[in-house]
């Protein structure tokens, strides 16, 4: 198995005005100095309306940080009121792009072609799309999980070419553990991100789904990040309410050393 870097991300959601947002990535910075960060990658998503600020503060500071963005439109340009492309988060130097998170999924009703579309354009620009996919509870207790999983993986990312493959993080997130406090327990993480593997290594092959990088997002806090983590195909954490405090986030950033 390839050696995968750990990727910590915390989505905002819409959550902290520019103003909100400078002030959160100022004290993440001082409490990441406190932890053990080196090896990982640490990313924010905050909303559109912030990276302007968020990306010049990450440069005149030299932060370890990096930027990304929640979703994003599939065109480059044209007559999509209100909607923001690819190439303009490259502009800001965006680096991450969540694509496909079920929020969008469920209340914005975007089909897994729609996601696809999405993730093409993150790739087309040189960015790393973070796939979101997961299944709802009444799919999991009808013992679905599995399936429904592979299905949004296959739509989302038909078409994507092995040399885009290798750009790319999953983040396995149940519907029901986001913003419930209840988070899926070490081992249903691990078999569902096994699965996405299993799932990524028939589209790709083995050798490139080895070197993917999936992530667990649900509910994720200080005090549950570290066993998830120690889980063989877990590889990151997509944090959601957790990173709006910086204090936490910082925790499960430098989770290894506690
Ligand atoms: P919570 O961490 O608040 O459960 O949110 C998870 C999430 O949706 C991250 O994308």
């Amino acid at each position: 198995m390839s050696e995968r870097r750990p990727i910590i991300a915390g989505n905002w959601k819409m959550h902290k005005d520019h103003l909100e947002a400078i002030q959160l990535v100022q004290k993440l910075a001082y409490h990441l100095e406190e932890h053990d960060y080196e090896g990982q990658d640490i990313v924010v998503c905050p909303s559109f309306v912030a990276l302007r600020a968020i990306q010049n503060l990450i440069q005149a500071d030299k932060l370890p940080i990096e930027l990304g963005a929640q979703t994003v439109h599939a065109e480059d340009e044209g007559a999509f009121t209100g909607e923001v492309s690819a190439r303009m988060l490259a502009r800001l130097d965006v680096r991450y792009v969540i694509v496909g998170h079920s929020e969008r999924r469920a209340l914005f009703g975007e089909s897994d072609e729609v996601v696809n579309g999405k993730l093409r354009a993150v790739h087309k620009h040189g960015m790393v799309p973070i796939l979101c996919v997961g299944e709802t509870l009444e799919q999991r207790d009808a013992g679905q999980a599995v399936e429904i999983v592979a299905e949004q993986l296959r739509g989302s990312l038909a078409g994507v070419k092995l040399a885009e493959a290798q750009d790319l993080v999953v983040a396995y997130e149940p519907v029901w553990a986001i913003g419930t406090g209840r988070t899926a327990s070490s081992a249903d993480a691990q078999e569902l991100c096994a699965a996405v593997r299993g799932v990524l290594a028939e589209l790709f092959g083995q050798a490139i789904a080895d070197g993917i990088r999936v992530q667990y997002g649900g509910s994720v806090k200080p005090g549950n990040v570290r066993e998830l983590m120690s889980q063989p195909d877990i590889d990151g954490a997509l944090v959601g309410g957790a990173s709006l405090s910086s204090e936490d986030f910082a925790l499960i950033v430098g989770h290894r050393r506690r």
